[in-house]
């Protein structure tokens, strides 16, 4: 028999994300509704570590759904990546009389969690990252906001473009994972959709593309860039240089982190927040919330960091056919 669980923390984790809210709000209500008091920490484990620790009712989390970013603030914090921090912060939720904690976050942040299970709290991570770069899960929270920023950004770009007749770089974020490249390169229509996971692209090849198109009678070229290519106002200057088309470099940047949640977002943020909160209030550990096969789910914490996610082969020919 689980010992009884009498208080939850929540808190959020490395990179903000549209939904993060809608997440806290489906564990702070899930958990009151089940009898178990709800503390909020805030700027994630460096809160933790600093003691910043409030009481969470109903009403904390009222007006919050259509809110991006996360009341609760998020932070890196250095000090938690070490075995002293991470005691402290299991230390800190014994002073406080937190039985366990709900983190919402990317991989680093699951580390964390896992780190804390292990002395003993009990924690339930959900995924959290624009980026969808987390393996376990086919849903992360934030990315379908994100995306859709970012492509009523890029169709901007694109009318000016166009008008113009000029090659436009648009870059997107994604540092180590495509996934927002690959679905605004498809959704806006990119001629050139350049990825993190295909680091090996070939300028030339690309430059060859521009000058041909423009033959067929192409008006723009749109390349979409992620920022874990980067590089796009020298890439911009020498494709410029090399085809005589204008080229103009787009950085589209943290616009794609903030913004009100879709109702995607919302959705899924909001019933992995409420399943969350069961499965802790059940006594349950070292688990992470993930939707998979069109259900939701659970998985061990260390199983879920073992997987491994990369860009469909398939999605990505599609790009390059459609981009004739
Ligand atoms: P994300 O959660 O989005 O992947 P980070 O990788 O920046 O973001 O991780 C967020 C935070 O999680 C870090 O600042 C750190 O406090 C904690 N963290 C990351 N990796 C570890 C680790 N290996 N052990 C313990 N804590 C970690
Ligand atoms: O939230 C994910 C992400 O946006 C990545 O795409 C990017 O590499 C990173 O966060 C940048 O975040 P920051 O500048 O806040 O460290």
């Amino acid at each position: 028999m689980a010992e009884q669980i009498k208080t939850i923390g929540v808190l959020t984790s490395g990179g903000d994300a549209p939904g993060m809210n809608a997440a806290i709000r489906g564990v702070v209500r899930t958990a009151l509704c089940k009898g178990v008091a709800v503390k909020g920490i805030k700027r994630g484990y460096a809160g933790l570590l600093a003691e910043e620790i409030v009481d969470m009712d109903r009403s904390s989390v009222s007006d919050i759904i259509d809110q991006g970013g996360t009341i609760l603030g998020t932070a890196r914090c250095m000090e938690f990546m070490t075995e002293e921090g991470q005691a402290k912060g299991a230390e800190m939720c014994k002073k406080h009389n937190i039985d366990g904690i709900v983190v919402i976050g990317g991989d680093g942040s699951y580390r964390g969690a896992l780190a804390l299970s292990k002395h003993g709290i009990n924690t339930i991570g959900i995924p959290g990252t624009i980026d969808l770069d987390i393996a376990c899960t086919d849903y992360t929270i934030g990315f379908d906001t994100a995306i859709n920023t970012a492509m009523e950004a890029i169709d901007k770009v694109r009318d000016t473009s166009s008008s113009h007749e000029r090659c436009s770089i648009i870059e997107v974020m994604g540092r180590n994972a495509g996934y927002i490249a690959l679905w605004c390169g498809i959704a806006n229509g990119a001629e050139d959709i350049l990825l993190p996971e295909k680091y090996d692209y070939n300028e030339q090849t690309i430059i060859n593309n521009i000058i041909q198109n423009r033959k067929k009678g192409k008006r723009h070229h749109i390349i979409i860039n992620a920022e874990g290519i980067g590089h796009s106002t020298s890439m911009a200057r020498r494709i410029e240089a090399a085809t005589g088309i204008e080229t103009r470099a787009t950085i589209l940047g943290y616009m794609q982190r903030g913004g009100s949640p879709t109702c995607k977002d919302r959705f899924y943020a909001s019933i992995m927040g409420s399943y969350a909160a069961e499965i802790l209030c059940e006594g349950k550990t070292n688990r992470v919330v993930a939707h998979s096969k069109g259900e939701f789910v659970d998985y061990d914490i260390d199983e879920a960091l073992a997987m491994q996610k990369e860009i469909s082969e398939y999605e990505y020919k599609v790009s390059k056919m459609l981009s004739m």
